[in-house]
């Protein structure tokens, strides 16, 4: 049994999503496949490494497979990971090994769970790992589509080209999560209003994308990126990247929790191949609408 689910992007809001403010997120056309066989113990196979059930290597896949076994009883399998999704790139790698592991194992021991099941598992593996979590990645690689966040309301970017620019720096979700909260609980009064400008950031985000002003997203994604480096969770390396991206007359800004990762622009097919020359782990993606999927 095969399933895959897919990754995704942030294009306004991620940190401010944590504390309720809005944001906006597409699953994106870069997906992990997860193949599931019975076996005897549990193997975990991926590009990190082959482990058996290991919280530190594989922390998603091990916690899903401890949740699984609260409902149903299972003695082993294995577990063969692929990903087009660059491993801890800001791009939603855990949540969408997670939905597909959910997935697999369901399918394959029958254990009938149904969409909303699965999200609800996957939304606490990431809680277990990631402590504070905003439940947005398990919910797109799980349903698909874009959305407003916190509303779930779908919306419509297909006309959108985004480009994505991987840093080729590990971005560690926890850890940039825990310094937010850290600098949120020191400078409060700081840290809110910033929020609070994220926030109407990705109410003029959701309004240029259903009008096509891609001019206006590409400010925002500018200011946007000001606003993430102001709460520390830029680096040297997204920001050398967003030099060479402001140098090309566009703007850009890191997508997902930051601190490495990957910068997210708009542009053509020529845009993408110019970025691609300097910085080779670039893609260009659209919008994907199919979430979990079964291979069988
Ligand atoms: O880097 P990713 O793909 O794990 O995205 C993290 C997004 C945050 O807003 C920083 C955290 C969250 O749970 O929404």
């Amino acid at each position: 049994m095969i399933c895959s689910a897919p990754g995704k992007v942030f294009l306004f809001g991620e940190h401010a999503v944590v504390y309720g403010r809005h944001a906006v997120v597409s699953a994106i056309n870069l997906r992990t496949f997860v193949k599931i066989e019975r076996h005897p113990d549990f193997v975990i196979e991926s590009p990190i490494g082959t482990t058996g059930l290991d919280a530190i290597t594989h922390p998603y896949v091990t916690e899903a497979i401890h949740l699984i076994q609260e409902i149903h009883p299972i003695k082993g399998c294995r577990f063969h990971i692929t990903s087009e999704i660059p491993v801890s790139s800001g791009l939603g790698s855990s949540a969408a090994v997670t939905v597909a592991v959910i997935g697999a194992t369901n399918e394959e021991f029958n254990i009938g769970l149904g969409r909303d099941e699965i999200y609800e598992l996957a939304r606490k593996v990431e809680k277990r790992v990631q402590g504070i979590a905003s439940g947005t990645d398990p919910f797109v690689s799980t349903f698909g589509g874009a959305y407003q966040i916190p509303e779930r309301e779908k919306i419509d970017i297909k006309g959108l080209n985004i480009i994505i620019i991987y840093t080729g720096q590990e971005s560690n979700t926890k850890k940039m999560v825990e310094k937010v909260a850290e600098l949120r609980n020191r400078f409060p009064d700081i840290i809110e209003p910033i929020f609070d400008a994220i926030d109407q950031i990705s109410l003029r985000g959701i309004q240029a994308i259903k009008t096509g002003d891609l001019d206006e997203i590409n400010f925002l994604f500018g200011m946007n990126q000001g606003l993430l480096k102001s709460i520390g969770v830029s680096s040297e390396s997204i920001d050398a990247i967003i030099t060479d991206v402001e140098r090309h007359g566009k703007r850009g800004k890191l997508t997902g929790a930051g601190g490495g990762g990957s910068v997210i622009t708009l542009g053509s097919k020529e845009d993408y191949k110019m970025l691609k020359s300097l910085y080779p782990d670039t893609f260009l993606v659209s919008l994907e609408n199919e979430g979990l999927k079964i291979h069988g």
